[in-house]
C-alpha cells in the first residue's frame, strides 16, 4: 500500500483516519479515485481474518464548497437511512442500490483530522463504474429514470428536518437582482462591452423569478434534490449496463423537482460542451432530451404533481439562463468564482449557455408536448 498525493505522502494519513473506524479487518491497501471533481475519493481494501477482503470508499469534503460539514453528513446520513429502507421494501439491495454510510468509532458520520479536514466512508459500491459522457440515448433514459426514482423514494421524507447547506442555491430570483448588482457596480469596467449580453437578461429577469414564484405561492413543493444531477453521479451496474445507485449526495438540499430534472437536461442534452465558442453547434438534442425525459417523467409520475410535472421545462430554461447568468456574472466581476482557462473563458461560457436558452425557447413547444407525452 502506497499512495502520494501532491507531494505529501498521505498513506499514514489515511491509516490514522482508517483507525478511527470499524472497518472489517486491516488495511491492505488504498488506492485514489481521479473520477470526481469536487471530492478527493479513495477505494480502501481491507482483509479481515479469515481472509476476505472488503472494500470501501473513502473522501474529503470540500470545506470551500461546504462551509458546514456537519450540516452536510447529517442531511446525507438521513437521506441515505430513507433510501435503504424504502429498497429493502421494494426488495432491492440497499447495499447496491443506495450509498451506505461507515459510523466512526464515536459514533459520527466524519472523522476530522489534526489539519481540520474532514473524512468520510462509504461501502464501496462493487461492481459498478461512473462515466463522464454519455455514450448512447439510452444511457439518458436510464439517467432520467435513476434520478427520477430517487426522488420518488424520497417522496414521504420529512423535508422540513433537511437542511439548506448552500443557502439560496436555486434562488434564481436572488441570483437575477446579485447579476443586476454587478452590472451597477462594475467592478472591473467590463459592462460597456457586454451590453447586448446584460440586455438579454433584463428581457428574462422575469421569467427567471417563475418557479420561485409559484413556490412561494403554493403551487410547487419542495422536494428532496439532489442538485449535482451530472451523469457521472450515477454508478452504471457493469453486469447489465442499468443505473444502479445515485451518488455524490453532498448537495441534497430541499429544492424544485424541475431543478433537478433541468440542470440534468442543461447538462446532458447540449450537442456541444459549456464554452463551446463555436455557437452553431450549440443547441439541445431532442432525442436526448425525449429519452432523459421519458426516464424522469416514468419514474415520478404518481409522485410529482401534474403542475410539477408541467413546470419541467421550464425548470430546464430557468436552470440555463440562471448559469448563463453566472458565467457572465463572474466575468464581470473579474473570474472570481469559475476558474478560467484563457481570457474571455467566461463570458464564452455565458455566451455558449445564452444560446441553448434561445435553443430550448425556440423548441419550448415541442419541449412541452413530449414532456406531456410521458405524463
Ligand atoms: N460508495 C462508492 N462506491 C464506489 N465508488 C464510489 C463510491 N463513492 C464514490 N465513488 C467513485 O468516486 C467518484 C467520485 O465520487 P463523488 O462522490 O461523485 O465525488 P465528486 O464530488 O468528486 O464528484 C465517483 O464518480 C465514483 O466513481
Ligand atoms: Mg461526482
Amino acid at each position: 500500500m502506497h499512495c502520494e498525493n501532491k507531494g505529501e505522502n498521505i498513506t499514514e494519513l489515511i491509516s490514522e483516519v482508517v483507525s478511527h473506524f470499524p472497518l472489517a479487518g486491516r488495511l491492505v491497501d488504498v488506492t485514489p479515485i481521479v473520477q470526481g471533481h469536487i471530492n478527493t475519493t479513495y477505494r480502501l481494501v481491507t482483509e479481515d481474518e479469515n481472509g476476505e477482503s472488503h472494500s470501501y470508499a473513502l473522501q474529503t469534503i470540500n470545506k470551500y464548497v461546504f462551509k458546514n460539514p456537519e450540516d452536510v453528513m447529517e442531511n446525507i446520513c438521513a437521506v441515505t437511512a430513507h433510501l435503504r429502507k424504502k429498497i429493502i421494501e421494494a426488495g432491492g439491495d440497499p447495499d447496491r442500490e443506495a450509498l451506505t454510510v461507515i459510523f466512526a468509532k464515536d459514533g459520527k458520520s466524519y472523522y476530522v483530522d489534526h489539519r481540520g479536514e474532514y473524512w468520510r466512508i462509504y461501502h464501496f459500491i462493487r461492481g459498478a463504474s461512473t462515466y463522464d459522457t454519455v455514450q448512447n440515448a439510452r444511457h439518458l433514459y436510464n439517467a432520467g429514470y435513476a434520478f427520477g426514482r430517487f426522488q420518488t423514494l424520497l417522496a414521504d421524507f420529512p423535508i422540513h428536518t433537511l437542511k439548506h447547506t448552500i443557502p439560496d442555491f436555486h434562488n434564481t430570483k436572488k441570483r437575477m437582482a446579485d447579476f443586476f448588482a454587478a452590472v451597477e457596480k462594475d467592478e472591473c469596467g467590463r459592462v460597456k462591452d457586454v451590453l447586448p449580453e446584460i440586455e438579454f437578461f433584463r428581457k428574462r429577469a422575469e421569467e427567471a423569478s417563475r418557479l420561485v414564484d409559484m413556490q412561494a405561492m403554493g403551487l410547487l413543493p419542495l422536494r428532496v434534490t439532489h442538485n449535482d444531477t451530472k451523469y457521472n453521479n450515477i454508478m452504471i451496474d457493469d453486469a447489465t449496463g442499468e443505473a444502479l445507485c445515485v451518488i455524490d449526495l453532498d448537495t441534497v438540499m430541499p429544492g424544485l423537482a424541475a431543478y433537478d430534472y433541468g440542470d440534468a437536461i442543461r447538462f446532458a442534452a447540449s450537442t456541444a460542451a459549456e464554452d463551446e465558442t463555436d455557437l452553431s453547434k450549440v443547441t439541445v438534442d431532442m432525442h436526448l432530451f425525449e429519452q432523459f425525459t421519458a426516464g424522469f417523467v416514468g419514474a415520478t409520475t404518481g409522485f410529482l404533481t401534474k403542475t410539477e410535472l408541467e413546470t419541467l421545462p421550464w425548470g430546464a430554461r430557468i436552470i440555463t439562463l440562471e448559469l448563463a447568468s453566472r458565467f457572465l456574472k463572474d466575468h464581470i466581476e473579474g473570474d472570481k468564482y469559475f476558474r478560467i482557462h484563457r481570457p474571455n473563458h467566461n463570458l464564452d461560457r455565458a455566451r455558449n449557455q445564452m444560446k441553448l436558452v434561445l435553443e430550448m425557447e425556440k423548441r419550448f413547444d415541442e419541449m412541452c408536448a413530449i414532456t406531456a407525452k410521458y405524463m
